[in-house]
């Protein structure tokens, strides 16, 4: 299952409403031409200041599978489930500090466009990706040394699609069912907060 486009209310560009976050991967590699195009796409990302705090740490099975299996045990057990197959496995991190050493409140802000354009990418290419909260941030951290100043935020996966027949049942419906979110009267006010757009 490739496509789940989402059901949107006014009509928006494929690729916003195309994306989406797949479980059922195939464990065939990602070509390096293609894990260099998502990053470029992160790479045109904007940010404040342009500071572009962001770095990505590529977790490519195919090439250093010792790194791979380090990233992948930092998961929670549900998302080791069904990334089992998953070829790639992406790190977002950030800087936390401005170049003066001030916290930079935007640097998650930034992180997640440059996500974003990351995901967005990999959609445009027929490629399946899954950003992912459920990891122990401590365990990345201690396992790959991260210095002070830098957070992990997200762990993106990033494959083939594969069969969702070989999800388990619980997954394979979450696969099939609607996309849902909040209406967009709920999200968008007009003028002041909480008055109607
Ligand atoms: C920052 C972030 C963290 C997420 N963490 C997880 C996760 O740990 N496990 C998981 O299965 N999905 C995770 N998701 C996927 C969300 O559940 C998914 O984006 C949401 O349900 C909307 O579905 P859609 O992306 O298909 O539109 C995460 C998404 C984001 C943006």
């Amino acid at each position: 299952m490739t496509n789940k486009p989402a059901p949107t209310e006014v009509a928006i560009h494929e690729l916003i409403a195309g994306r989406w976050s797949p479980r059922a991967y195939s464990s065939e590699p990602v070509s390096r031409e293609h894990l260099h195009a998502v990053l470029e796409a992160a790479r045109w990302a904007p940010s404040s200041y342009n500071a572009q705090p962001w770095r990505f740490v590529v977790f490519d099975r195919s090439v250093d599978e010792v790194s791979f299996k380090k990233a992948f045990a930092t998961l929670v057990p549900f998302n080791q489930g069904w990334n089992a197959p998953a070829p790639v496995l992406i790190a977002v991190t950030t800087h936390t500090l401005t170049n003066k050493g001030e916290v930079n409140r935007c640097a998650p802000y930034d992180a997640g466009a440059a996500a974003m354009a990351l995901v967005l990418q990999a959609h445009a290419l027929g490629l399946a990706a899954h950003q992912m909260s459920g990891f122990d941030a401590n365990a990345f951290r201690t396992a790959f040394e991260l210095p002070n100043d830098v957070d992990v935020i997200s762990i993106i996966s990033l494959g083939h699609y594969g069969e969702v027949d070989k999800l388990d049942p619980v997954l394979r419906e979450r696969e099939k069912s609607v996309r849902q979110r909040l209406p967009l009267a709920d999200i968008a006010y007009g003028g002041g907060w909480k008055k109607a757009f």
